[in-house]
């Protein structure tokens, strides 16, 4: 029999990008809403006073009025072993990781232990409405295996890849080109497409990684064009300083990955802070995407995004946490630090079009809206309950707003974990 539930809430969700001007026409809202979920999929979502009638009789009803659903959050960019390390005072990019980040990035050598990362991890992401997460394990097989099983256990949409890494890092993190290729390979065969799992080819930086290594990561990226490619793009100045002495024949940071196979479609650039017009031009144009860190950013001090120069250029952008360099796995926090990182540059970060890049415009970063990001039916149940009265302040404030995007950005600048009442994955209890 059909497992069928109806979750009767505020519900909003993103058709398209509302953009700066936060067009509503680019939402859906009701205020009474009704969610009708089948064997895990969107069958219908509508007014609830208008669906609760023709409900049958064995569906299981969920009331959650007063509240406000959204889709599950999507996070483009995160490192699950940098969860240990979050917080770590004091450096930018380069100095962290070698103070912070590659130590802590040893330890995963061991499975048990990355397992019992892992696990905290992903709970950690689902208390927090995130059922989705783009992720950075370590150079080690057994952190990939850590990952993909703790999520593959919550049924959870996730995508990770073993890093690449094989030079100027700790000797302890390093493997070669042909390790990172072969490894790569025997775990794309185990976990790829393993029900809602997908492989990231996942080359570190182009700092760490050789030229043979980023060319057998491009050969990879040729092999299998349906995996995605994950790494980090032109995020501090002395990094992309090192990057033009370390590949003298390159153009731009872009070239290098662009020259050696590794941009198109389902490629995910985190950061991109210090891109010209041409790397927009040609990120555009390969169908590449950029995760807009803001916590990481302001933390590590690396820059600004300009989001409005991504949006122009037609650049697919969504946003990550970037845990550990970013300060929290919190979308409602990320999306808010987003927000103070556009004020910075006269770019207006509206309510919509925050959610927008937490969800639906992350699935579009990320190829994978044709089955998470909004509530269309036949999508995947992935949802958040949002409780508005979770703390003083909140309750507070938002019962002084007049409409759902003066609600909605409101709970985005000051909400945090509290306000997440339930995770929902594919329809079941995953928080
Ligand atoms: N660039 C290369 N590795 C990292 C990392 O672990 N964190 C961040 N923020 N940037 C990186
Ligand atoms: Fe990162």
């Amino acid at each position: 029999m059909a497992d069928r539930k109806a979750f009767r809430a505020s519900i909003l969700h993103c058709l398209d990008d509302p953009g700066e001007k936060n067009e509503s026409a680019a939402v859906e809202y009701f205020a009474d809403g009704l969610l009708l979920v089948k064997d895990g999929y969107v069958v219908a979502l509508g007014d609830a006073k208008m669906l609760m009638p023709g409900l049958a009789d064995d569906i299981e009803f969920i009331d959650h009025s007063g509240k406000l659903i959204v889709p599950g959050f999507i996070d483009c960019h995160v490192h699950f072993p940098q969860i240990d390390i979050i917080a770590s005072y004091g450096e930018q990019l380069l100095d962290w990781l070698v103070r912070y980040a590659y130590p802590a990035e040893e330890a995963f050598a061991d499975a048990e232990y990355a397992n019992a990362v892992a696990e905290f991890f992903v709970e950690e992401l689902l208390r927090n409405g995130t059922t989705t997460a783009l992720v950075f394990p370590t150079v080690h097989p057994q952190s990939v295996d850590a990952i993909f099983q703790a999520a593959d256990k919550r049924n959870m949409r996730m995508l990770s890849g073993k890093v690449l890494m094989d030079e100027n890092c700790p000797e302890m993190l390093r493997d070669n080109p042909e390790s990172a290729y072969s490894d790569s390979r025997k775990l794309i065969e185990k976990w790829h497409g393993k029900n809602r799992l997908g492989y990231a080819i996942t080359p570190r930086f182009a700092v760490t990684s050789s030229e043979e290594q980023l060319k057998a990561a491009g050969k990879l990226a040729a092999e299998f064009p349906d995996v995605h490619v994950h790494t980090h793009l032109a995020e501090n100045h002395d990094e992309v300083d090192l990057i033009a002495k370390q590949f003298p024949w390159s153009r731009s940071y872009l070239d290098v990955y662009e020259q050696l196979g590794l941009v198109r479609e389902r490629s995910v650039f985190a950061h991109c802070l210090h891109l010209d017009d041409q790397d927009r031009t040609q990120l555009a144009k390969l169908g590449a995407a950029i995760a807009f860190c803001p916590t990481s950013n302001l933390f590590l001090g690396s820059g600004l995004f300009d989001l409005r120069a991504a949006q122009d250029s037609g650049i697919r952008t969504g946003v990550g946490t970037d845990v550990g360099g970013g300060t929290s796995l919190n979308m409602l926090r990320t999306l808010s630090e987003a927000h103070k990182v556009l004020q910075l540059q006269g770019q207006p970060l509206p309510g919509f079009r925050a959610l927008y890049l937490g969800t639906l415009g992350a699935a579009r970063a990320l190829y994978l809206d044709d089955k998470i990001g909004n509530f269309i039916g036949g999508m995947e149940a992935d949802f958040v309950v949002i409780d508005y009265s979770a703390t003083s302040i909140t309750r507070r404030r938002l019962s002084h707003c007049q409409d759902i995007a003066e609600k909605l950005f409101a709970i985005i600048t000051l909400g945090d974990d509290r306000s997440i009442a339930e995770t929902r994955v594919m329809g079941e209890l995953a928080s």
